[in-house]
């Protein structure tokens, strides 16, 4: 199976297993703290948006929360159904089970949004031909992606075990996100006292979420047949090749890239 179809698929058994959004990993703080650098979450009140890989609908739900006037949700797995359930104002969102290269060419969205998805897309240069498409003249795509810069000695140990752990069944993966769990819960206990790599990143976010959530993101990491770790020049390449202009880049965390672009 290509591993677009594959990765897709992984995340249908992950977000069947982790359907919720409790706390700090589904809040209005964190939509702020990816979004900021570009966007208030004031400006998107009565605004039509649209995101694009939703997956349980944490990124919709804070949308919601925001004021804005309608959504198209897209999620092409089977977390589609629980994307429908978790939905707190569903005459508000428009839930489409397509894959993000397909949303239609609507031409009036004042936003787009995809967070953390583009980075488990192998060709995402279609996927930003229609979120082009689909914005209105002066909209904006803002995109979250991996950063390569910033995550370099993790890349080292993550890489090697990826090849192992995306083959994984559930119960093998699960079991292995336990081992790993509490020698990192270490690990962010000795960031609070030295510079340790990815401290920022750790202090900032991770550490507020609740012990479920730390391990999906760590299940999260390991699951997904496909995940690319972007530079700087790619991130805002895939922007500017799609068309986009006024690029701005942010270095969240020190280990990502949130990045803007209007569409002329
Ligand atoms: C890491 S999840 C992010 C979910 C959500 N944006 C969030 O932040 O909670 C990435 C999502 O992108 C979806 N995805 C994968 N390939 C896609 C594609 N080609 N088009 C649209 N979505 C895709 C996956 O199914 C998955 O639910």
């Amino acid at each position: 199976m290509p591993d677009k179809d594959r990765t897709i698929k992984d995340f249908g058994k992950q977000w069947l297993r982790y359907s919720d959004n409790e706390g700090y990993y589904g809040s209005l703080e964190l939509l702020e703290d990816i979004i900021s650098p570009f966007l208030k979450i004031d400006e998107l009140k009565n605004c039509m948006v649209a995101e694009i890989g939703s997956g349980t609908g944490r990124i919709v739900n804070m949308l919601l929360a925001s004021g804005v006037q309608h959504i198209v949700a897209i999620e092409p797995s089977d977390a589609f159904e629980i994307l429908v359930r978790n939905i707190r104002n569903s005459e508000k969102v428009t839930c489409l089970k397509i894959t993000g290269d397909q949303l239609p060419p609507y031409g009036d969205f004042d936003y787009i949004f995809s967070i953390g998805a583009l980075h488990h897309i192998p060709d995402p240069k279609q996927v930003v031909g229609a979120a082009f498409r689909a914005l209105r003249p002066g909209g904006q795509f803002l995109v979250w992606l991996y950063g390569k810069e910033g995550n370099e000695p993790y890349l080292a140990l993550i890489n090697p075990l990826r090849v192992l752990t995306r083959r994984l069944p559930h119960l093998a993966l699960a079991s292995l996100v336990w081992l790993i769990y509490h020698p990192l819960n270490l690990y962010i206990r000795l960031c609070h006292r030295f510079p340790l790599p990815l401290r920022e990143y750790l202090l900032s976010i991770f550490d507020k979420m609740s012990p479920e959530k730390r391990r999906l993101i760590i299940y999260d990491q390991l699951n997904p047949a496909y995940a690319k770790y972007y530079k700087r020049s790619e991130a805002e390449n895939l922007l500017l090749n799609g068309g986009f202009k006024n690029i701005r880049i942010h270095h969240r965390h020190g280990y990502s890239w949130t990045v803007i672009g209007t569409k002329p």
